[in-house]
């Protein structure tokens, strides 16, 4: 056990971290056994690495034995151990919280694999969009895996131990990095639109995010992940006024408080008008629109990351006094849900269409991946779907 690892473990150490930023706080290792998966409700690290695989064997039995060793490196490397075959990289650093969630798209379930009468029915190719630009190479894939940690070697680390495993069984489709901000602890972190982001999530847990008897066993404790690849364009929001970024958004930008009121945590009041008899939270306002007392109490559990792939030039680069730039970042929208079919699916049908933030976003990479329910040790990863087969 390292000196730090002592040190958060004693009860005073436990006193002292309690006001520690993340960073300091995750660095004690997260079981990958348990009733559900982790890296779902369990607080956030400020890194991510997204991958999306497809299969590509012919046998059936190689994604059993695949998803044996993905257990089996993944309790390791949860643990800090090192994969059977570990390239090394992470020797001597922390698991920072390490945690590892995976899940399986539609496409496992294509009848490649004798797998076709098993399908979840919530687990469905997403509908188009309004708006949609997505691009296919970024998009779908039949297995994920999602490394989450506080840091950024230790999460890529992870995955290619992972994708290593899986080498003749399923390649990567595509991949993606993400960060957070090192946030006080209980404070919401800001996204790179320079907003609070998560104030307002899914509490209820076992009501809006665990698959409940309405699935198959091995979803049960489990629960569903959009994920969307949503590109902002910072170039135009940076020069865009704070008053109308608040309109945008429906919150004060410093304190995050719904617009009219003084706290972030104050409930939105979306009654109140202003002097000229106009709403105080705009009709269109990204808050309006995704809340649940506008959608019938729709809710589901965000747990995005921002994303920087660096940046792009138009091409004229013209007029030569402005920037000529398209940075390439966003935000790595993921939510999980219980059944995507009342949650981000009713949800997002209407804000593709009004939202006053499509004016600065553009949805180009999508997924669903259903994240089966936890294990026990001697378990393997969706055990309950092969043993049914
Ligand atoms: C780049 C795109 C997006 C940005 C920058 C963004 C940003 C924000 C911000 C700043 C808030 C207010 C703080 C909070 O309550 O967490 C918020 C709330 C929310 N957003 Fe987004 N969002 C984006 C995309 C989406 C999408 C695609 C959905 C999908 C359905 C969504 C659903 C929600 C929900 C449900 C809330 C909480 C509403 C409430 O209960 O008050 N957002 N978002």
């Amino acid at each position: 056990m390292s000196g730090r690892r002592a040190f958060l473990g004693s009860a005073g150490g436990l006193v002292a971290a309690a006001g520690l930023s993340r960073v300091a706080r995750a660095s004690a290792s997260t079981s990958f056994f348990g009733e559900h998966q982790a890296g779902i409700v369990s607080p956030q690290p400020t890194q991510t690495y997204f991958a999306a695989l497809d299969v590509i064997t012919k046998r059936p039995g190689d994604i059993v034995r695949m998803f044996r060793a993905w257990t089996d490196a993944a309790s390791r490397l949860t643990s800090g151990d090192e994969a059977p075959g570990d390239s090394g990289e992470t020797l001597g650093i922390e698991t920072s919280g390490l945690t590892l969630t995976f899940g399986l798209g539609a496409g496992l379930f294509d009848g490649r694999y004798g797998l076709a009468a098993h399908r979840p029915e919530a687990l469905m190719d997403l509908p188009g969009f309004h708006g949609d630009q997505l691009v296919p190479e970024r998009s779908g894939g039949d297995l994920s895996i999602q490394a989450c940690a506080d840091d950024p070697q230790v999460v890529f680390h992870a995955v290619r131990q992972l994708v290593r495993l899986a080498d003749g069984v399923a390649r990567v489709r595509w991949a993606q990095t993400g960060f957070l901000p090192d946030t006080p602890k209980d404070a919401t972190p800001r996204n790179l639109m320079g907003f609070k982001d998560g104030t307002r999530n899914a509490l209820d847990h076992a009501r809006l995010v665990w698959v409940g008897d309405e699935g198959p066993s091995w979803m049960r404790g489990g629960s569903y992940l959009v994920v969307r690849k949503i590109r902002m364009a910072l170039e135009h929001w940076d020069v865009t006024d704070v008053d109308f970024q608040e309109e945008t958004i429906g919150r004060s930008k410093r304190s995050g408080a719904p617009l009219g009121k003084e706290r972030e945590h104050d409930p939105p009041d979306f009654e109140s008008m202003d002097a000229d008899g106009n709403p105080v939270i705009a009709e269109n306002a990204h808050l309006r629109m995704a809340a649940p007392e506008t959608n019938s109490g729709v809710q589901i559990l965000r747990r995005g990351y921002s994303y920087n792939d660096g940046a792009n030039f138009t091409a004229e680069r013209w007029p030569p006094w402005r920037q000529g730039i398209e940075y390439d970042a966003g935000l790595l929208f993921m939510a999980y849900q219980r059944d995507p079919r009342t949650g981000f699916i009713p949800l997002f049908e209407n804000m593709a269409k009004l939202d006053a933030l499509n004016q600065f976003t553009t949805h180009v990479g999508s997924g669903l991946f259903a994240c089966p329910g936890g294990i026990a040790p001697g378990q393997f990863l969706a055990q309950g779907l092969f043993d049914a087969t």
